[in-house]
């Protein structure tokens, strides 16, 4: 099929900052692309809501890519993709490719370790959901997943709180928990903790591996976008961030991954 170019936006949401570390990601590897961001900080922390209450914000986000005009859509939050994929899939139908952030993620672990236990970290909707562990022992049955519960790390992140000695403690004292004990590797299950990748990294003092799965979703999502012949070959379009409440901290954190002159508005889809 001759190759055409698609310059619709991607549309990409998380309940708050978190997600920025995909939308950056995805803005390094498709640097063609152009992203709306939405971050639904009114129901910030997702971790802790009902899966009938994420689902339900996640139509929301859905109705507003299409409305948009979004060729595809990336769940930049491991809850909602928890919980939420079906959900989005359903609405979008097969037109809208929706790429959720632990597929790619629990494909690579499956692939890349052989035999052990690996920890993932993550909300509370998430750890409940048990998906990480499913989706990888599934593959690779030789593997064992565990999966603990941080609900204060979003908190934090989401505060700005971190790089700090209070900080590293809080993180520590998670990850001495005795069923993280001897992993091999762990995977940051919540799309806020790469902003504290490098206070759990310190914990592990470079003997375990610490996975972001940021970069391998913008990969696979080129892989998507490549797939249903959708890329942009054109110049992007400046990027747009949306959030259904703006708080002091979005907008810095928007600013520290995407420079000063972004454009951030407040739309709240549920007034
Ligand atoms: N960043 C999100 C995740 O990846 C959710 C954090 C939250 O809202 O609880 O799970």
């Amino acid at each position: 099929m001759p190759s055409k170019s698609d310059p619709r936006p991607i549309g990409v949401f998380d309940s708050g900052i978190g997600g920025l570390t995909v939308a950056s990601a995805l803005s390094k590897v498709l640097p063609g692309e152009q992203l709306i961001y939405f971050g639904d900080t009114v129901h910030l922390p997702y971790g802790e809501k009902s899966a009938a209450a994420i689902r339900s914000y996640a139509s929301g986000i859905g109705k507003f890519f299409i409305a948009q005009n979004c060729k595809a859509v990336v769940i930049a939050c491991n809850t909602a993709s928890a919980v939420a994929t079906r959900t989005m899939t359903k609405l979008l139908t097969s037109k809208i490719p929706v790429i959720n952030v632990i597929d790619p993620t629990a494909n690579f672990v499956a692939a890349q370790y052989k035999t052990g236990k690996i920890g993932v970290i993550a909300t509370k909707a998430t750890v409940n959901s048990r998906i990480y562990a499913k989706r990888i022992e599934k593959k690779n049955p030789n593997l064992k997943v565990t999966m603990l519960a941080t609900p204060l790390l979003v908190s934090m992140v989401e505060e700005g709180f971190f790089n700090n000695n209070i900080s590293q403690a809080i993180i520590n004292a998670y990850l001495e928990k005795s069923n993280l004990r001897d992993i091999q590797a762990l995977i940051l299950g919540c799309t806020h903790f790469p902003l504290i990748k490098k206070e759990v990294s310190g914990y592990y003092k470079g003997k375990t591996r610490v996975i972001d799965s940021s970069e391998l979703v913008a990969e696979f999502t080129k892989a998507v976008l490549a797939k249903n012949n959708i890329l942009n070959g054109g110049k992007a379009a400046a990027h747009r961030f949306y959030v259904s409440d703006l708080t002091t901290s979005f907008t810095e954190s928007t600013h520290i991954f995407f420079g000063k002159k972004v454009k951030l508005s407040a739309k709240n889809l549920w007034d």
